[in-house]
């Protein structure tokens, strides 16, 4: 029995990884510490409850006591790292939790792995694996005619949050140097799909187009991200979790790289098919151009093919087939949608970030 501590795992893609892996893995239990911030969602994994091989644990992975207890207490021999604060533009609001979270809690959770890993390695063979989830957006940004990043690519973060997610992985790879705990990392792309909280592009886009509101694009809409289905990279993970090189990093990513403003269309011309009657037809109508993002990273792009020669890993959908996927996913789920909606801490981010845009001097 594999025992698996994935933190952060009410989030977006930690949710859709844990129900990804149960579905795989027959011989693992999961230990799910979510602290349960704005973006954490008990709902994303009702389904599971009452399972023996699923346990939820509400804490702070900053909580080095409560960690090293729970690698005690379960037996851990693998954690898959995403629990994080994960927005650019709150980060720019205010820091201070991307530093905590990103940080300190990513050094709690080497700190207990060090401890109580380490010490059982010298006396047996058995599988340990520390596997940090991080992102694209430590390598910066990349002009229009620049070569797509790889794992060689030099990091050059831009917004506190990248710097934070910067910071970890330079920590991770620093344990793996300098004590051997076997760590790997995934840097990948732009995720959407099911689940995901409505502050980000994509599924912010969807629910105020159902809405009638405004779709807010920041500057010229013409920032390029790369965009990757999360099940594509939930089995990404997987790949490297079961066949990854312990102290290496693999890019992910989707090979899809449209404007903002593109993906903005795209969606609204799906929601015009999809609600052919809506009043607000054509939805493109709702689109705005609002202040920039300071410090805004113009364009990333990946180049996968370390994770797809080594590992075999290549994404399965089409951006074309994977925002259809969602776009339908957020159209069938309007009681998810509803309740975070409604939330007042939603509602405050709202009008933080677009009452007070280009304000933030
Ligand atoms: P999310 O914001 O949807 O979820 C984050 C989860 O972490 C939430 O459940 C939250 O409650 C939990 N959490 C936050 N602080 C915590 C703390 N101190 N202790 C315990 N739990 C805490 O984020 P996401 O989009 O699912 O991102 C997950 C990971 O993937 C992050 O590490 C992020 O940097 C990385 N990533 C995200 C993307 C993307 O496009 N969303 C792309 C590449 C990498
Ligand atoms: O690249 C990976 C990263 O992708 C992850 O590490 C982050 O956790 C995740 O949030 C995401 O960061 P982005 O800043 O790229 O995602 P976001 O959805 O916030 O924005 C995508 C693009 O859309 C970006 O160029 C900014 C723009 N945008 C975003 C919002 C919320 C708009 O034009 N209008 C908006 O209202």
């Amino acid at each position: 029995m594999q025992n698996v501590l994935i933190t952060g795992g009410a989030g977006f893609i930690g949710s859709n990884f844990i129900n990804y892996f149960l579905k795989a893995e027959t011989r693992a239990r999961v230990i799910n510490l979510d602290a349960l911030t704005y973006s954490g969602n008990l709902e994303n994994l009702a389904h599971l409850s009452g399972r023996d091989d699923y346990i939820f644990i509400e804490g702070n992975i900053c909580d080095f006591e409560l960690v090293l207890s729970l690698f005690k207490r379960y037996d851990v021999d693998t954690v898959v790292h995403f629990a994080a604060e994960t927005h650019v533009d709150r980060s720019i609001v205010d820091p201070r939790t991307f530093i905590d979270t990103n940080v300190m809690g990513t050094y709690s959770l080497l700190e207990a792995a060090r401890s109580v890993w380490l010490k059982e390695m010298n006396k047996n063979e058995k599988y340990k694996r520390f596997h940090h989830i991080s992102t694209d957006e430590v390598f910066g940004s990349l002009n229009p005619n620049d070569p797509p990043f790889t794992e060689k690519t030099p990091y050059r973060p831009n917004s506190p949050y990248a710097a934070s997610k910067a910071a970890s992985d330079h920590l991770v790879l620093a344990y793996s140097h300098t004590y051997g705990l076997p760590v790997t990392i995934t840097n990948c792309s732009n995720n959407y799909g099911p689940y995901q909280y409505p502050e980000k592009l994509i599924p912010l886009m969807i629910i105020n187009a159902l809405n009638g509101k405004k779709l807010p694009i920041y500057g010229d809409g013409q920032n390029i991200r790369d965009w990757l289905y999360v099940e594509d990279h939930c089995e990404a993970i997987c790949r490297v979790l079961e066949n990854g090189k312990e102290g290496e990093t693999y890019i992910v990513g989707g090979n899809t790289q449209p404007t903002n403003l593109e993906v903005v269309e795209t969606i609204c011309d799906l929601i015009d098919q999809h609600k052919p009657k809506s009043k607000f037809v054509p939805h493109q109508s709702l689109i705005e151009f609002v202040p920039d993002r300071p410090g805004h990273d113009f364009r990333y792009a990946m180049d996968i093919s370390k994770i797809t020669r080594e590992l075999g890993w290549q994404p399965n959908h089409s951006f074309d087939l994977g925002l259809e996927k969602t776009v339908t996913w957020y159209l069938s789920n309007p009681e998810w949608i509803n309740s975070i909606q409604k939330k007042k801490n939603f509602q405050d981010w709202i009008g933080v970030n677009y009452s007070t845009r280009g304000d933030t001097k």
